[in-house]
Parts: structure tokens; sequence; C-alpha cells
């Protein structure tokens, strides 16, 4: 029954909020890593999620991925409100995905969506240390990183160490050590183990740890019951303000940690 399965939910929602110490917990009903309307109703929840929290004139990071892809999709300006004076950039480099997931294009398509403002980041994923101490050095790259440095509210997805290692094509070395040091995570090209802990990171510019840790409103959307033990670690590490998650996922983790 309806009423039953609501009941549900909301308390999956306030054991996870009470377990890892969040300020808010939704919890759409489903899994996502079935059903595709799921993943939409998880975007969904996500965007309205990012609406509740944003004011004009404040600075959104965005990550890739298919689940911000899907916020992005479903986000929609209500008719009273305006973020005209807001920004939207991506939170760290390129990371080496295809066009439609990759945070650039997620941050001109939210812009786009709500009327707000964007700037890019044109840069690979995974850079050499020389490449990286070179743009650094651009003034360009410099004010970009300035007004991504100043983001008020990061949302990104999470995703599990393994996939994500694959999905990026890293190398067998990178590859074999990311799996050898236990990581279980990824968000925003760091690799997390189960404790939330970073063993890994990439090499790429914008958002660094020390400013995960200042950013007032972190905004985490991610579902599916595969996603479990990734969404625990990142949970763990500690910073997350706002998780949107999905019922496969969040049954799992409660029964789970
Ligand atoms: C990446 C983000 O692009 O997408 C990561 O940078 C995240 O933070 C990943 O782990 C998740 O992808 P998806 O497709 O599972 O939502």
């Amino acid at each position: 029954p309806i009423a039953n399965n609501l009941f549900g939910l909301s308390q999956l929602e306030d054991q996870i909020r009470q377990a890892y110490g969040l300020k808010k917990v939704v919890v759409v009903p489903g899994d996502s890593d079935t059903s595709p309307l799921v993943k939409q109703e998880l975007g969904r929840a996500g965007a309205k999620a990012l609406l509740s929290v944003m004011d004009d004139e404040d600075v959104v990071a965005v990550t890739g991925g298919t689940t911000i892809a899907d916020v992005a999709e479903q986000l929609t300006l209500p008719a009273n409100g305006s973020l005209k004076g807001g920004w939207f950039v991506p939170a760290r480099g390129g990371l080496g995905e295809s066009m439609e997931m990759q945070a650039n294009t997620i941050a001109s398509t939210m812009a786009r969506k709500v009327g707000a403002q964007y700037r890019l980041l044109h840069v690979p994923d995974l850079l050499s240390n020389h490449a990286y101490n070179s743009l650094l050095e651009d003034t360009n790259i410099q004010d970009i990183l300035s007004l991504i440095r100043k983001s008020r509210i990061i949302i990104h997805g999470i995703g599990n160490a393994i996939v994500m290692a694959r999905r990026r094509k890293l190398d067998p070395e990178t590859f074999a050590q990311i799996s050898s040091e236990g990581a279980v995570a990824e968000s925003f090209g760091y690799y997390f183990n189960e404790d939330g802990v970073v063993v890994h990171r990439m090499l790429t510019l914008g958002l660094r740890l020390e400013d995960i840790r200042r950013t007032e409103t972190v905004l985490g959307v991610a579902g599916g019951k595969s996603k479990a033990t990734a969404i625990h670690a990142v949970l763990r590490f500690g910073q997350e303000d706002i998780l949107v998650t999905d019922e496969g996922a969040a049954a799992e983790i409660v029964s789970h940690y």
C-alpha cells in the first residue's frame, strides 16, 4: 500500500540522515539500477533539492556523469524565481567522459534551463605534472579557477571506483593501484576507500579537497543498489550536506552499515 511505502521511505531518509549527520536526505521509490524511470525521478528530486538551496548570484559547481546529466534534464525554474545572477561551472577538468556526461556540458545545460550564466573549463581530465603547472600560469584558467573556488554549492555524482576507473580508461598500472588501495568509490576525481579516506586522486584542475571542505552546501545525487558501498564511502568522507538517492541504494545502505 502506498501509505506504508511512503512511511518506509521517510524512515529510510531519517535513518540515513542521522547515521551520517546529514542536513537532508531524499529517497525516491524504486531502484535506478533496474529502471530508467527511477533514474529520471532521481534527477527530478536532485533538481528540486538544488533549487531549494540555490539563490540568485550563487556559484554552483557541477560534476559530470549520467545522474547529474539527468538532474540537468529535469531542471526547470519555478515561475516566480530568477537565477539570472547565478553561475554554473564545472567542478573539475574534463574527466574524460563522453560529451553528454561531461561537467562542461552539464553546467551549460543547467544554466540554459534556469537562465543563469556559465563558464567552462577546457582542460583534459588527466594532466601530466608539466601540463598542470603550465596551465596554472594561464590567466584565463586562473580566472575560471577562482570562480570555481567561490562555489557556494557543489552538486555531484558518486560512482563505483572500478566502474569509474574503467569508464575513464585509466592505464593498467593506475587501475591496479586503485584496486589494491581498496578504493570503492569515486567522486569529483577522488577515489575513496570504505572508510571515506581518499586513496587516489586524478591530477586535474578545479576543486581541491580543501575547497570541497569549505563549500557551504555539498549535494550528492546517486542511486541504485550497486552504488550503496560507494555512497556509504563518500558519506563517511564527511563533507556531504544533502543526499538524494533511491530506495534501492538506501535500503542496502541501512541494512549493511
Ligand atoms: C563523474 C563524476 O562524471 O560521474 C563523479 O565526476 C561521479 O563524481 C560519476 O562518480 C558518476 O557517474 P554516473 O554516470 O554513475 O552518474
